[in-house]
């Protein structure tokens, strides 16, 4: 658009966004972190003995592990931010999505997609057990069975495999339209955009079909640890800081405070992030070179990553109290925060020193919950925040439960990720002086508690969150006396 254009030759705003699509997202996004967390409880209470489903199959933790973690990649954060994506990349276009109807198409997809997933994760052992199920699979040739295949985040059974691959490249087609035929200026967060769509789909592509069919033995472990990583830094990283790069300035009111570090950023993680995934299989027999390659690349960006936060830093620099005014700020500044502190993490995990004590211990998972969840899903609640009053039409019913979402949220995953960090130490030290295995679950049981509570913390949070929205929505109590200040 010309520097010339006036307000008036701007697109509407209802010609570009479809804000009920939009909405759909959110909520479908909300319904599966919803039943991730119940997942997250029921393993969490089996872990301690406190589980009422002992003996049911079907509630068994193995399952819901799967489940958990599915619906939170596939269901919450992809969900989420395909929501994000319908509104930012038409508003910073000035174009339209490809196509309406094809949007539509994609959101249903999507849904058949990720419930089928969790189906076949629930009922799929127990329908291969059948009988005519395992004859039917000899007859042709199916080795992975109807269920769940055993690659995190690639449990995807082989039969959605093709169509999840086919709907990632009709969201790339659906959005890079826009992109391409837009007059503007190239935002950062479109170069991240649409690094996103091209990465997800290889990744995807790299994680559900070659450990399956084409490789074997270390070099299917070598490209599992890369899809695992690269699904966290080429799909839900682009996306998270591309989303950043666009709100941020909107709600500050300034441009980013150097256009320079956010390139270096961006290229950055183009460049480093592929190459860290075998950080996850360090001391196992893939090569010693690729280890050596996965441990610099992963220390390398957490320089890259320094400059980006030192970037938003510098950005907020001077307008530091609406932090504490504005809640959606409050929640995108507090993920950068905890980005920060996990990419530094990781950069003392990833040596072999530090490896020998936390290698396969709850340390990892400790990381894997302040990554997503304090940094992506916090930008999440940031962005749905800000977004359903706009597209509800109405301010928030309660500041105060905003508050309560946001304090109960950061406060439990910080727990939780204290909480795992020193049983990871603790269970690393019991290991490596070869005590009993049973000495090392005893010792965990103390911080297995205390992860339930914080997780209960975070459902709480969350429940606030939903309340608030149901309040919202409903048109007797829509009025708030205290708005959140949403820009
Ligand atoms: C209600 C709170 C939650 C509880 C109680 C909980 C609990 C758990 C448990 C028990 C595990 C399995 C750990 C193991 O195998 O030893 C797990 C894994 C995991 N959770 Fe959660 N969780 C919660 C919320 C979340 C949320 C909100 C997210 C993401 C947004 C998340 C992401 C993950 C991931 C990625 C893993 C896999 C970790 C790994 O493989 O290292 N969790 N969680």
């Amino acid at each position: 658009m010309s520097s010339a254009a006036t307000a008036e030759q701007l697109p509407r705003h209802e010609d570009l966004v479809d804000e009920r699509l939009v909405r759909w997202w959110f909520f479908a996004a909300l319904l599966y972190i919803a039943v991730s967390m119940t997942g997250g409880i029921i393993m969490a209470l089996q872990l301690i003995h406190w589980s009422p489903f002992n003996g049911i199959e079907l509630m068994s933790a193995g399952r819901w592990r799967m489940i958990h973690t599915n619906a939170v990649a596939y269901g919450f954060i992809a969900c989420a931010f395909l929501g994000v994506l319908e509104w930012a990349v038409p508003r910073l276009t000035l174009q339209p999505v490809m196509s309406r109807k094809l949007s539509y198409f994609i959101f249903f997809a999507w849904q058949a997609i990720v419930l089928s997933t969790a189906a076949a994760i629930i009922i799929g052992p127990t329908l291969q057990a059948q009988p005519w199920v395992a004859s039917l699979s000899e007859k042709y040739h199916l080795p992975m069975g109807l269920g769940a295949q055993g690659l995190e985040w690639g449990e995807t059974p082989f039969w959605v495999d093709p169509v999840a691959l086919f709907g990632l490249a009709l969201v790339a087609a659906n959005f890079l339209t826009p992109i391409a035929k837009s007059k503007g200026p190239t935002y950062v967060t479109l170069w991240y955009f649409m690094a996103a769509f091209v990465w997800t789909f290889l990744t995807y592509a790299m994680g559900n079909f070659l450990p399956e069919y084409a490789l074997t033995g270390t070099s299917a472990g070598a490209v599992s640890g890369l899809f695992i990583h690269d699904l966290v830094g080429l799909f839900v990283t682009p996306l998270g800081w591309g989303t950043m790069y666009y709100i941020v300035p909107i709600i500050l009111k300034k441009p980013i405070w150097s256009h320079g570090l956010s390139l270096v950023g961006f290229w950055g993680l183009a460049f480093f992030y592929p190459l860290q995934g075998i950080h996850h299989f360090l001391y196992t027999p893939i090569p010693m070179f690729l280890q050596y390659g996965a441990i610099i690349s992963t220390i390398a960006v957490e320089f890259v990553v320094a400059t980006v936060v030192i970037n938003f830093m510098a950005t907020l620099w001077g307008d530091g109290r609406q932090v504490v005014t504005n809640i959606p700020l409050r929640w995108f500044y507090c993920g950068m925060i905890f980005y920060f502190i996990t990419c530094f993490q990781c950069a003392l995990q990833v040596t072999l020193t530090f490896q020998k004590l936390i290698h396969f211990t709850d340390w990892v998972v400790g990381h894997a919950h302040l990554v997503m969840f304090g940094v992506f899903s916090m930008w999440i609640f940031g962005m749905m925040t800000y977004l359903f009053p706009r597209l509800l039409n109405r301010e928030w019913h309660s500041r105060k439960l905003c508050e309560w979402h946001f304090w109960l949220s950061a406060v439990g995953v910080f727990i939780m990720f204290l909480d795992l960090g020193l049983a990871g130490v603790f269970q690393g030290y019991y290991w490596s002086s070869l005590q009993p295995w049973d000495a090392s679950v005893n010792g965990s049981h103390p911080f297995w508690v205390t992860r339930l509570f914080a997780g209960l913390m975070i459902f709480g949070g969350f429940v606030c969150f939903v309340c608030n929205l149901y309040m919202t929505t409903r048109p007797s109590t829509a009025t708030s006396t205290v708005p959140v200040p949403a820009t």
